[in-house]
């Protein structure tokens, strides 16, 4: 079983938002691999610079198809992409830096921020395209 299982109750009915998802939790699942494995510092670089990109490129593209359905909490949703990015990136620089190594811990955040995110935010979302 992966670290970061994509369940069904994550689905949220829209299918690049789901697959996006789901490749989100590949690229966690993972890093916790190669991190458990003791990969060399810079596989593991190379997977959170992955896992950044990814991160990023979904949060834009979820907050698109957000704009274009005039979807009212935009702002606030946005928000809580922005802040997660910013701790991504802190994680990135300090990796980088030599001044922290990822650890378990760092992967169970990730991965429960992500569940958590997508259970109690992006379902709200699904939910208003559903009322539409
Ligand atoms: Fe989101
Ligand atoms: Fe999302």
């Amino acid at each position: 079983m992966p670290f970061a299982e994509f369940t069904d109750d994550l689905r949220v009915g829209h299918d690049e938002i789901d697959s996006q998802h789901l490749g989100l939790f590949e690229a966690i699942s993972c890093l916790h691999d190669a991190l458990r494995a003791g990969r060399s510092r810079q596989e593991q670089a190379d997977i959170l610079a992955f896992l950044r990109g990814y991160t990023v490129d979904h949060f834009e593209a979820e907050e698109a198809f957000m704009r274009e359905a005039s979807y009212p909490a935009l702002e606030a949703h946005q928000e809580l992409h922005r802040a997660l990015t910013q701790q991504v990136h802190e994680l990135e620089a300090k990796y980088a830096l030599g001044t922290m190594t990822l650890s378990i811990m760092t992967m169970h955040f990730l991965k429960d921020w992500l569940t958590n995110h997508i259970q109690a935010e992006d379902q709200k979302f699904a939910a208003f395209r559903r009322a539409k």
